[in-house]
Parts: structure tokens; C-alpha cells; sequence
């Protein structure tokens, strides 16, 4: 049998970027044979084996042809016959199908290496089509490959897009589209992948909601500033979503939100994003009087929940000068808001009643003079 290194891990190491996951193709071996090495298999659907020392996987040669529609729709043939070309063909792009045996020797037969110093992300052959998936995958890889200078081959946009339209998408599992959405929300420029998926009619199939904010005229150019803008501060996944999505309304991000089963953490920030921002805004063009007005500040904290989840407030304010600052707003006076509003937080926080006064309230009264106490903390506020 022989053993090749392919995938993620030839192709970044060819770009100059640590490996993190090693995945190996075995050609010439059956599963009997696998497993009298010492390899465990694994595979559901079809057969990888660990290697019994790295714990790597090893996946036979394989052949898959389309059998129905969905990524299930599978049947995968291997044999110790499927040569290394017959496997490496079937794979996504071509960056992705270069082989490396251990001596080091490249097994390149669809121009791998030729699109790497091109920079150019292409598919392998029209078996790209058969899995879905694949869209998200050449999105995310765009986004994370940006900033090296790659981009599309047209004829692998213009068949995302006929994968698009044929609404093969729609089967896709919402974790799987969720998987790719937050891989690629922590690369260096997760705009490029919604424009990827914009650009192929993706976006319509897997996230309509967004599709629609992100085809309204300003509010589209200005989320997509806003997650870039996110990005580049480094901002964690949670924000850079509340950034991109903040402007959906409840239901709309209720829909998209349950839909892909976005976690808690970005889900919930999205959802405070939208309120606060209707609250800011209501009545006010400029956000200035939230520096003045200690009635509006704790009405803020307390909508934003400030006391009780700190760092989600926190996160908050990071989503915030994200969008003013993809909205125009000049820099230093957000960063001044963000700072009174961090300090205003603090100071409400550290408002503690002691024995006597609770003793001397009636029950009832208790929240009432707490809540006093903060407004006289916010007056105090320097
Ligand atoms: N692959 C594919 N189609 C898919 C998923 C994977 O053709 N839908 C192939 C590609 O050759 C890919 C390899 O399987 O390189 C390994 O897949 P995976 O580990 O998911 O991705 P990587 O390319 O290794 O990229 P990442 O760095 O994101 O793990």
C-alpha cells in the first residue's frame, strides 16, 4: 500500500502556513488489510482508519458518484484499484487535490501547484458539483485566502451559481452551514465569504434574511463595513455576526437565527444589538445625550442587561463601534461613548446597599432605591 499526504495540509504548507490537521490517502489497501496494520476504522459512510500511533486519519482511495440529491445522496466505491488521480479528482478544488508521498514528491495532476502561485481557487472537474457544500467551502476558503490575493475562476463561479439555482443548497444541514458560516467569520476577511455567497445566489438559498438586508441600499454596504470592520479590530465571532446581522429585526433574526441554530453567544448578542440600536436611535440623530443624561444611561444598561451579563455588554460595545464606525461616525467619538458607557456600567455595578439600608426598606422599596442609588452614581459620573 501507499500512503499520501493530501488536502488542508499539503496545500498550506505549500503557502507557508502551519498545518494544523494532517489528512492521508491509502492506495492498494483493503479495509482487512487496514486493520491487520493496526489501524482502527472509523467512517460511517465510508472507511477511515486512525493510524494506531498519530491517530491521523487515513481514508482508502475512493471513488464517489452521486446517487440522490443532498450530500447524502453518496455512494462511495473504494477498492485497492482506485488510483491516486481517480481519488484527488474527485475532490472540491484544485489547490485541495495535490498528493505528497513521504519522500516528499508531489502527485499534481489537475494544476494544484500552477493555481496555488496564481492564486486562484478552481474546481477540480464537475464532480465539484455533486456536493453542496462545496459553495460555502470555496466562500470560506476566498474569505480566508483573501488577504494572500486569491480569487474565483469564473467558470467555478458560474457553476456555484447553477448549483445555487438548482436549490440543491436548501438540503444542506443547518449545522453544516452554520460550521462553514463561523469557520469563516474567524478569517481575516469574513465579508469576502457572504460576497462569495451573494455573487454564486447562495446567499438567497441558505440565509434569505440576510440576502435581503444585505441587497438594501445603505444598510446592506453598511453591514458588511461593519464586519470588516469588526474583523480588523479581531474582534471574537459573536461580535463580527451582531455586526453583520444588528440590523435584521426580531423576527427576521428569530427566523434565520433558529433556523442554523446559531449558539446563545452569537444569537443573543445579534438580538441585543437590535435593541439597543432602536433604542439609541428613537428620537435622536446623534447618540451624544447618553454622555449627559443619567436616565437614559441606566435605561440603556438595564435594557442591555449590563449588570448581571458584564461581558456580554462588553462584546456589545465592540459591536457597537463596529457599526457607527461603518456608519460614518468619526472614531474618537465613539471610542468616547464606549468609554463613558464602560465607566457608567462600573459605576452602576459597584452600587451595593448596606445592612442598615436594607433593614430600613420595606421590601417593595428595595429596587426602587437601588435604582436611585445608580441614577445618583451616573449624575456622580466624571
Ligand atoms: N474535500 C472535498 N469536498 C468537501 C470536503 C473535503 O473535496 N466537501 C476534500 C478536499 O480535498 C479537502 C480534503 O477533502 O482538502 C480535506 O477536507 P477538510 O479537512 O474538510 O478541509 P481542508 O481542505 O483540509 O481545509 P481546512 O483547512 O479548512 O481543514
Amino acid at each position: 500500500m501507499q500512503v499520501y499526504l493530501v488536502g488542508g495540509a499539503v496545500r498550506d504548507a505549500l503557502l507557508g502556513l502551519p498545518v494544523k490537521e494532517r489528512d492521508w490517502v491509502v492506495v492498494g489497501a483493503t479495509p482487512q488489510a487496514m486493520e491487520a496494520a493496526g489501524f482502527r476504522a472509523v467512517g460511517r459512510d465510508f472507511p477511515v482508519f486512525l493510524h494506531p500511533e498519530t491517530h491521523e486519519e487515513h481514508a482508502l482511495a475512493r471513488l464517489e458518484r452521486k446517487t440522490g440529491s443532498g450530500y447524502r445522496g453518496f455512494s462511495t466505491e473504494f477498492s485497492p484499484h482506485v488510483t491516486l488521480e481517480e481519488d484527488l479528482r474527485r475532490r472540491d478544488l484544485t489547490i485541495n487535490a495535490i498528493a505528497q508521498s513521504a519522500d516528499g514528491a508531489l502527485t499534481d495532476p489537475y494544476g494544484g501547484l500552477a493555481d496555488l502561485h496564481a492564486r486562484i481557487l478552481r474546481h477540480v472537474s464537475p464532480a465539484f458539483s455533486e456536493d453542496p457544500l462545496r459553495v460555502l467551502r470555496v466562500a470560506r476558503f476566498a474569505a480566508r485566502f483573501a488577504p494572500l490575493g486569491f480569487s474565483i475562476a469564473p467558470e467555478t463561479l458560474t457553476l456555484m451559481k447553477r448549483m445555487s439555482e438548482s436549490g440543491e443548497l436548501t438540503t444542506l444541514s443547518p449545522e453544516r452551514v452554520w460550521r462553514e458560516t463561523e469557520l469563516a467569520l474567524a478569517t481575516g476577511q469574513p465579508e469576502r465569504f457572504f460576497s462569495v455567497l451573494r455573487a454564486s445566489a447562495a446567499l438567497a438559498q441558505v440565509m434569505p434574511e440576510l440576502d435581503a438586508l444585505l441587497q438594501k441600499s445603505p444598510q446592506g454596504a453598511i453591514a458588511t463595513a461593519a464586519l470588516h470592520v469588526a474583523a480588523a479590530a479581531g474582534a471574537e465571532g459573536p461580535v463580527r455576526w451582531a455586526a453583520l446581522v444588528g440590523d435584521l429585526d426580531e423576527n427576521e433574526q428569530s427566523a434565520l437565527q433558529s433556523r442554523l441554530r446559531v449558539p446563545n453567544a452569537y444569537s443573543e448578542l445579534a438580538i441585543v444589538t437590535h435593541r439597543l440600536s432602536r433604542l439609541m436611535n428613537a428620537g435622536h440623530h446623534s447618540h451624544d445625550h447618553l454622555l449627559t443624561d443619567a436616565g437614559k444611561l441606566l435605561e440603556l444598561l438595564e435594557s442591555a442587561d449590563a449588570l448581571r451579563r458584564a461581558e456580554r455588554f462588553e462584546a456589545w460595545l465592540g459591536v457597537y463601534a463596529a457599526r457607527t464606525e461603518a456608519a460614518g461616525q468619526p472614531v474618537q467619538r465613539i471610542a468616547a461613548l464606549c468609554s463613558r458607557l464602560k465607566k457608567a456600567q462600573k459605576a452602576c455595578a459597584a452600587v451595593k446597599l448596606d445592612k442598615s439600608e436594607l433593614e430600613a426598606l420595606p421590601g417593595p422599596a428595595i429596587a426602587a432605591h437601588l435604582r436611585e442609588r445608580r441614577l445618583q452614581a451616573l449624575r456622580e459620573l466624571k
